[in-house]
Protein backbone atom coordinates (compact mmCIF):
# COMPACT_ATOMS: atom_id res chain seq x y z
CA UNK A 1 0.00 0.00 0.00
CA UNK A 2 2.68 2.45 1.13
CA UNK A 3 4.62 1.72 -2.25
CA UNK A 4 1.22 2.66 -4.27
CA UNK A 5 0.78 5.58 -2.47
CA UNK A 6 4.45 7.08 -3.13
CA UNK A 7 4.00 5.85 -6.86
CA UNK A 8 0.73 7.96 -7.24
CA UNK A 9 2.22 10.82 -5.22
CA UNK A 10 5.16 11.03 -7.47
CA UNK A 11 2.85 10.79 -10.69
CA UNK A 12 0.89 13.38 -9.55
CA UNK A 13 4.08 15.89 -8.80
CA UNK A 14 5.36 15.59 -12.16
CA UNK A 15 2.30 16.70 -13.35
CA UNK A 16 0.88 19.38 -11.03
CA UNK A 17 0.67 23.08 -11.81
CA UNK A 18 1.31 24.34 -8.18
CA UNK A 19 2.22 23.28 -4.65
CA UNK A 20 -0.83 23.67 -2.50
CA UNK A 21 -0.78 23.08 1.45
CA UNK A 22 -4.47 23.24 1.87
CA UNK A 23 -6.73 20.48 0.25
CA UNK A 24 -10.71 20.41 0.30
CA UNK A 25 -12.54 17.13 0.17
CA UNK A 26 -16.41 18.42 -1.11
CA UNK A 27 -18.84 15.63 0.05
CA UNK A 28 -22.75 15.29 -1.35
CA UNK A 29 -23.99 18.08 -3.67
CA UNK A 30 -21.39 20.46 -2.27
CA UNK A 31 -19.76 21.54 -5.84
CA UNK A 32 -20.51 25.12 -5.11
CA UNK A 33 -16.97 25.55 -3.31
CA UNK A 34 -15.72 23.82 -6.59
CA UNK A 35 -17.25 26.04 -8.93
CA UNK A 36 -15.53 28.98 -6.79
CA UNK A 37 -11.77 27.24 -7.00
CA UNK A 38 -9.90 29.10 -10.12
CA UNK A 39 -8.71 25.41 -12.30
CA UNK A 40 -4.77 25.23 -13.20
CA UNK A 41 -5.19 21.59 -13.93
CA UNK A 42 -8.00 18.61 -13.11
CA UNK A 43 -7.13 15.09 -13.01
CA UNK A 44 -10.56 12.80 -13.56
CA UNK A 45 -9.51 9.97 -10.96
CA UNK A 46 -9.33 7.59 -14.01
CA UNK A 47 -6.19 8.97 -14.98
CA UNK A 48 -4.65 8.55 -11.83
CA UNK A 49 -2.48 5.29 -11.31
CA UNK A 50 -4.25 3.51 -8.11
CA UNK A 51 -6.94 5.57 -7.76
CA UNK A 52 -10.32 4.19 -7.13
CA UNK A 53 -13.06 5.34 -9.16
CA UNK A 54 -16.46 6.63 -7.32
CA UNK A 55 -19.90 5.54 -8.27
CA UNK A 56 -22.34 7.55 -6.71
CA UNK A 57 -24.45 10.04 -8.45
CA UNK A 58 -23.52 13.61 -7.46
CA UNK A 59 -19.58 13.11 -7.07
CA UNK A 60 -18.07 13.96 -10.36
CA UNK A 61 -14.70 12.57 -9.33
CA UNK A 62 -12.12 14.95 -10.15
CA UNK A 63 -8.90 15.97 -8.23
CA UNK A 64 -8.67 19.69 -8.76
CA UNK A 65 -5.97 21.77 -8.42
CA UNK A 66 -6.29 25.77 -8.99
CA UNK A 67 -6.08 28.57 -6.35
CA UNK A 68 -9.38 29.61 -4.14
CA UNK A 69 -9.56 33.11 -2.82
CA UNK A 70 -5.91 33.54 -4.85
CA UNK A 71 -4.68 30.56 -2.20
CA UNK A 72 -3.19 27.67 -4.06
CA UNK A 73 -5.44 24.36 -2.89
CA UNK A 74 -5.91 21.08 -4.35
CA UNK A 75 -9.84 19.75 -4.29
CA UNK A 76 -11.14 16.31 -4.25
CA UNK A 77 -14.84 16.62 -5.92
CA UNK A 78 -16.38 13.09 -5.05
CA UNK A 79 -14.70 11.15 -2.23
CA UNK A 80 -15.05 7.18 -1.96
CA UNK A 81 -17.73 5.71 0.72
CA UNK A 82 -17.02 2.38 2.72
CA UNK A 83 -20.96 1.43 1.52
CA UNK A 84 -19.14 1.28 -1.97
CA UNK A 85 -17.41 -1.67 -1.28
CA UNK A 86 -13.82 -0.22 -1.19
CA UNK A 87 -12.00 -0.89 1.48
CA UNK A 88 -11.09 1.72 4.44
CA UNK A 89 -6.99 1.99 2.54
CA UNK A 90 -8.81 2.82 -0.26
CA UNK A 91 -11.29 4.80 1.10
CA UNK A 92 -8.12 6.97 2.83
CA UNK A 93 -5.76 6.84 -0.34
CA UNK A 94 -6.31 10.03 -1.51
CA UNK A 95 -5.41 11.70 2.16
CA UNK A 96 -2.39 9.39 2.14
CA UNK A 97 -1.89 10.47 -1.15
CA UNK A 98 -2.05 14.31 -0.04
CA UNK A 99 0.23 13.96 2.56
CA UNK A 100 2.89 12.90 0.33
CA UNK A 101 1.96 16.03 -2.08
CA UNK A 102 2.59 18.30 1.20
CA UNK A 103 -0.94 19.09 2.60
CA UNK A 104 -1.13 20.45 5.75
CA UNK A 105 -4.90 21.46 6.19
CA UNK A 106 -7.96 19.31 5.24
CA UNK A 107 -11.40 20.56 4.52
CA UNK A 108 -13.77 18.10 4.68
CA UNK A 109 -17.66 18.64 3.83
CA UNK A 110 -20.76 16.17 4.07
CA UNK A 111 -24.35 15.83 4.31
CA UNK A 112 -25.79 14.75 7.11
CA UNK A 113 -28.94 13.43 9.28
CA UNK A 114 -29.62 15.58 12.47
CA UNK A 115 -29.97 13.68 15.64
CA UNK A 116 -30.29 16.68 17.83
CA UNK A 117 -33.54 17.99 18.16
CA UNK A 118 -32.37 21.96 18.26
CA UNK A 119 -31.21 21.04 14.52
CA UNK A 120 -33.24 23.13 11.57
CA UNK A 121 -32.73 21.03 8.06
CA UNK A 122 -30.65 23.44 5.85
CA UNK A 123 -28.25 24.31 9.02
CA UNK A 124 -24.11 24.39 8.64
CA UNK A 125 -23.09 21.71 12.13
CA UNK A 126 -19.26 22.34 12.45
CA UNK A 127 -17.55 19.11 13.77
CA UNK A 128 -16.58 19.65 17.06
CA UNK A 129 -15.69 15.83 17.07
CA UNK A 130 -16.46 12.28 16.10
CA UNK A 131 -17.77 8.86 16.74
CA UNK A 132 -16.30 6.25 14.55
CA UNK A 133 -19.73 3.97 14.42
CA UNK A 134 -17.84 2.19 11.04
CA UNK A 135 -17.01 -1.16 11.29
CA UNK A 136 -13.58 -0.55 10.37
CA UNK A 137 -10.53 1.67 11.45
CA UNK A 138 -8.93 3.45 8.59
CA UNK A 139 -5.69 2.74 10.41
CA UNK A 140 -6.14 -1.09 10.85
CA UNK A 141 -3.30 -3.40 9.70
CA UNK A 142 0.81 -2.20 9.69
CA UNK A 143 1.39 0.89 11.00
CA UNK A 144 2.26 3.56 8.34
CA UNK A 145 5.17 5.73 9.71
CA UNK A 146 3.26 9.04 9.07
CA UNK A 147 2.20 9.12 12.26
CA UNK A 148 1.99 6.79 16.06
CA UNK A 149 0.67 3.07 16.35
CA UNK A 150 -1.88 4.68 18.78
CA UNK A 151 -2.83 8.45 17.85
CA UNK A 152 -4.19 10.70 20.56
CA UNK A 153 -7.37 11.80 18.73
CA UNK A 154 -8.36 14.62 21.61
CA UNK A 155 -8.50 17.50 19.22
CA UNK A 156 -8.90 15.15 15.91
CA UNK A 157 -10.72 18.93 14.75
CA UNK A 158 -8.91 21.90 15.11
CA UNK A 159 -9.93 24.28 17.64
CA UNK A 160 -8.17 27.01 16.00
CA UNK A 161 -9.58 26.01 12.77
CA UNK A 162 -13.23 26.14 14.41
CA UNK A 163 -12.68 29.56 16.15
CA UNK A 164 -11.86 31.02 13.14
CA UNK A 165 -14.91 29.70 11.29
CA UNK A 166 -16.96 30.94 14.27
CA UNK A 167 -15.80 34.79 13.46
CA UNK A 168 -16.18 33.96 9.85
CA UNK A 169 -19.97 33.30 10.25
CA UNK A 170 -20.36 35.52 13.01
CA UNK A 171 -19.17 38.52 10.30
CA UNK A 172 -21.45 37.22 7.76
CA UNK A 173 -24.43 36.50 9.87
CA UNK A 174 -24.16 33.00 9.10
CA UNK A 175 -26.11 30.56 11.52
CA UNK A 176 -23.38 27.86 12.72
CA UNK A 177 -24.45 24.62 14.74
CA UNK A 178 -21.97 22.98 16.74
CA UNK A 179 -21.63 19.31 16.73
CA UNK A 180 -20.83 15.84 17.29
CA UNK A 181 -21.07 13.18 13.51
CA UNK A 182 -21.29 10.16 13.66
CA UNK A 183 -20.14 7.66 11.16
CA UNK A 184 -21.99 4.49 10.04
CA UNK A 185 -21.05 2.35 6.93
CA UNK A 186 -24.28 3.08 5.38
CA UNK A 187 -26.11 2.82 2.77
CA UNK A 188 -29.04 2.64 4.39
CA UNK A 189 -30.55 5.65 6.12
CA UNK A 190 -31.67 4.99 9.91
CA UNK A 191 -34.03 3.89 11.44
CA UNK A 192 -36.23 6.05 14.26
CA UNK A 193 -34.72 3.81 16.91
CA UNK A 194 -31.48 4.40 15.38
CA UNK A 195 -31.72 8.04 15.06
CA UNK A 196 -32.45 8.17 18.80
CA UNK A 197 -29.65 6.02 19.67
CA UNK A 198 -26.79 8.07 18.31
CA UNK A 199 -28.46 10.81 20.00
CA UNK A 200 -27.75 9.65 23.32
CA UNK A 201 -24.71 8.30 22.42
CA UNK A 202 -24.16 11.95 22.13
CA UNK A 203 -24.16 12.51 18.47
CA UNK A 204 -25.64 15.08 16.87
CA UNK A 205 -25.61 14.75 13.29
CA UNK A 206 -24.88 11.31 11.49
CA UNK A 207 -23.53 10.61 7.85
CA UNK A 208 -21.65 7.61 5.85
CA UNK A 209 -18.39 9.52 5.46
CA UNK A 210 -15.55 11.94 6.68
CA UNK A 211 -14.51 9.67 9.60
CA UNK A 212 -11.98 7.77 7.98
CA UNK A 213 -10.51 10.71 6.13
CA UNK A 214 -10.09 12.33 8.99
CA UNK A 215 -8.58 9.42 11.16
CA UNK A 216 -6.09 9.42 8.44
CA UNK A 217 -5.42 12.70 8.23
CA UNK A 218 -4.96 13.27 11.87
CA UNK A 219 -2.59 10.36 11.75
CA UNK A 220 -0.55 12.47 9.44
CA UNK A 221 -0.78 15.26 11.49
CA UNK A 222 -2.63 17.26 9.14
CA UNK A 223 -4.78 19.33 10.75
CA UNK A 224 -8.33 18.67 9.81
CA UNK A 225 -11.68 21.49 9.26
CA UNK A 226 -14.98 19.51 9.10
CA UNK A 227 -18.93 20.89 8.57
CA UNK A 228 -22.18 19.56 7.49
CA UNK A 229 -24.88 20.36 6.09
CA UNK A 230 -28.11 19.07 7.75
CA UNK A 231 -30.70 17.44 5.10
CA UNK A 232 -32.71 15.77 7.06
CA UNK A 233 -33.63 15.11 10.51
CA UNK A 234 -34.36 11.45 12.20
CA UNK A 235 -36.30 9.61 15.01
CA UNK A 236 -38.21 12.68 15.64
CA UNK A 237 -42.23 12.83 16.34
CA UNK A 238 -42.73 13.53 12.46
CA UNK A 239 -40.81 10.91 10.93
CA UNK A 240 -40.14 11.89 7.12
CA UNK A 241 -38.73 9.60 4.63
CA UNK A 242 -35.63 10.63 2.89
CA UNK A 243 -34.46 10.24 -0.26
CA UNK A 244 -31.06 10.73 -1.76
CA UNK A 245 -32.13 13.56 -4.55
CA UNK A 246 -33.66 15.30 -1.09
CA UNK A 247 -30.43 15.31 0.85
CA UNK A 248 -28.89 16.91 -2.52
CA UNK A 249 -31.84 19.54 -2.48
CA UNK A 250 -31.21 20.57 1.12
CA UNK A 251 -27.50 20.31 0.45
CA UNK A 252 -27.85 22.42 -2.37
CA UNK A 253 -29.39 25.19 -0.38
CA UNK A 254 -26.93 25.27 2.40
CA UNK A 255 -24.06 25.03 0.52
CA UNK A 256 -23.11 28.63 -0.43
CA UNK A 257 -22.34 29.52 3.11
CA UNK A 258 -20.26 26.77 3.70
CA UNK A 259 -18.79 27.68 0.31
CA UNK A 260 -18.16 31.16 1.76
CA UNK A 261 -17.04 30.09 5.65
CA UNK A 262 -14.39 27.56 4.11
CA UNK A 263 -13.74 30.36 1.20
CA UNK A 264 -12.57 32.97 3.52
CA UNK A 265 -10.81 30.20 6.09
CA UNK A 266 -8.42 29.50 3.28
CA UNK A 267 -7.76 33.38 2.55
CA UNK A 268 -7.02 34.96 5.89
N1 LIG B 1 -28.04 9.41 7.73
C1 LIG B 1 -26.90 9.02 7.19
N2 LIG B 1 -26.30 9.67 6.22
C2 LIG B 1 -26.88 10.77 5.74
C3 LIG B 1 -28.06 11.23 6.26
C4 LIG B 1 -28.68 10.51 7.30
O1 LIG B 1 -29.75 10.86 7.81
N3 LIG B 1 -28.38 12.36 5.60
C5 LIG B 1 -27.40 12.58 4.70
N4 LIG B 1 -26.48 11.61 4.78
Amino acid sequence: MYKKIKETAEWIQQRMPNAPTIAIVLGSGLGELAKRIERLKTFPYKEIPNFPVSTVEGHAGELIFGKLGGVDVLAMEGRFHYYEGWTMQQVTFPVRVMYELGIKTLFVSNAAGGTNPDFQIGDLMIITDHINYMPENPLHGPNIPTGPRFPDMGEAYSKKLIAKADAIAAKHGIKVQHGVYLATQGPTYETPAEYRMFARWGADAVGMSTVPEVIVAHHCGIECFGMSIITDLGGMENPMKITHEEVLRAAEAAQPFMATIIEEMIKV
